[in-house]
């Protein structure tokens, strides 16, 4: 009998049916859903819908930075080369920039591995932070530091003596990569931060988390995320020392999820490959995978897609297979890259871009530390909720008491406590934070992660609609 369709749930690609992206999952779709209902004038006990639940800056109202969208004009639009309004600074970026792309088009493909300049550009940047040697062709650019991260875990994907591989990776985590490893097939090798620590990464736990998975599979890589998302940490250079000794052990390709480090709030940020560096033999010759953005930091140029990974001291072939897989791409999106561009070289005093471009670039850096303050003050005076200091990165991870009888609710609609905690917070207040399930959490443990960069009025509106709902929640479950 003829098949109705050739591709079918029974002849899918099973690995797929294992993703799950909370920061765009079922609350969220909920969220849109309520907005219509909203646009319908369906009454609400709110006027709006809140979304905090995924860190897009411009999408919660931050202005792009000048100078990267006149660079992005410019180069999408050579006729305005002549315009009086476009400063000399710009123009000029903008011709290094096409000197570079075939035919001087934006629209031509780049080399696979990106732009050249913009790879020497990043070389330059990485040098300068680290005071270490960077070479550009170390630099594989991407649409997005998701693109170059799946394209370092397929490296991965092979059984080692008959077990299959696997991945340690810190729970909680971004969900970039447990969705990826399921895609891949990868097993998933969860190891807990410690949340009294300060979300510290510590040995023990790396340790019996290996242990454990030694046991059925061959772990070859270790994923460290810093600074934290959705936690907010960012790790001491000791605790760094102590993962890359832990590594080097047990013999693992250490992936360097950086994509905060210009999202600093309280504490210097400490990149894997300086550390490593700075400790000398047999850890300067380690591999190394680390990503940058331009979705985060001060560009914040999300919908752009733009990242890179720094591939050091991978042997010949393992480079070779990886530039063939991504040579199947084409390239990144060059816009993306001349975002990049502007991001590594951002203007210089002396400039004609360089004083707005510094005045815009603070705000960002002032909005992220007020906001950053007023959540953990907020969510440490909430009863039942308790916050790390936000170190790092644009968002908040609070941890919440959930009451037992909140608990059996939940379990009744078959909702995790969290995913139950969140839904009835969207349902009564309009604010969209994602429940801690979809991060990872420690047993028995329930926190929500929000984004915190919104404008000021309308963060204080949501921290006090959490305030407001938490403090009625608990007295509606208490009774
Ligand atoms: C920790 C982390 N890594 C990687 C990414 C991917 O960023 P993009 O693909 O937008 O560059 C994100 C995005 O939110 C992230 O939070």
């Amino acid at each position: 009998m003829k098949l109705e369709k050739c591709l079918t749930s029974d002849n899918l690609n099973k690995k797929l049916l294992n993703i799950r992206y909370a920061v765009r999952g079922p609350i969220v779709d909920r969220a849109q859903q309520i907005e219509r209902e909203l646009e319908k004038g369906v009454s609400k006990p709110f006027s709006r819908v809140v979304r905090a639940n995924i860190g897009d800056c411009q999408a919660l109202g931050q202005k792009p930075i000048t100078f990267v969208r006149q660079v992005l004009a410019l180069a999408a639009c050579p006729d305005l080369m002549n315009s009086p309004e476009i400063p000399d600074d710009v123009k000029e970026r903008v011709k290094e920039i096409l000197d570079d792309c075939t035919e001087r088009s934006v629209g031509s493909y780049s080399p696979s591995a990106g732009l050249n300049i913009v790879r020497r550009r990043v070389a330059e940047y990485l040098a300068a932070r680290d005071g270490v040697p960077a070479s550009s062709d170390d630099i594989h650019l991407g649409s997005g530091a998701s693109d170059v991260i799946k394209s370092v875990l397929t490296l991965f994907v092979e059984d080692v003596d008959g077990k299959p591989p696997a991945v340690m990776i810190p729970i909680p985590q971004y969900p970039l990569f447990s969705g990826t490893l399921s895609e891949l097939g990868l097993v998933q090798v969860p190891y807990y931060l410690a949340e009294d620590a300060e979300w510290a990464l510590q040995v023990d736990e790396l340790e019996r988390s290996w242990n454990e998975a030694s046991e059925h599979s061959c772990v070859r890589a270790l994923v460290v995320i810093n600074p934290g998302n959705p936690t907010g940490q960012v790790l001491s250079r000791e605790n760094i020392e102590e993962i890359i000794k832990f590594a080097h052990k047990r013999e693992l390709f250490l992936l360097a999820d950086e994509v905060y480090q210009e999202n600093i709030i309280s504490k210097p940020f400490h990149s894997f490959k300086k550390v490593m560096y700075s400790m000398g033999s047999p850890y300067n010759s380690m591999e190394l995978a680390s990503f940058v953005t331009c979705s985060k930091g001060w560009a914040a140029e999300c919908g752009l897609r733009a990242g890179f990974v720094e591939l050091l001291r991978v042997a010949a072939p393992v480079l070779s297979a990886f530039r063939a897989a991504r040579a199947v791409m084409q390239c990144p999106n060059v816009l993306g890259q001349c975002v990049m561009d502007c991001v590594m070289r951002p203007p210089r005093p002396g400039e004609a871009s360089y004083s707005r471009w510094s005045g815009e670039r603070a705000r960002v850096a002032r909005v992220l530390r007020e906001r950053a303050a007023t959540a953990h003050r907020t969510f440490n005076s909430i009863p039942g909720y308790s916050c790390n200091v936000i170190d790092g990165s644009m968002f908040a991870f609070p941890r919440i008491e959930i009451p037992a009888r909140a608990q059996d609710d939940a379990a009744q609609m078959n909702l995790a406590p969290d995913e139950f905690y969140c839904l009835r917070l969207l349902e009564e207040t309009g604010v969209c934070v994602v429940p801690g399930t979809g991060f990872g959490q420690k047993p028995e443990t329930f926190h929500f992660r929000t984004t915190i960069l919104h404008p000021r009025e309308e963060f204080q509106h949501m921290m006090d609609s959490i305030t407001r709902f938490h403090n009625n929640f608990l007295q509606k479950y208490s009774e």
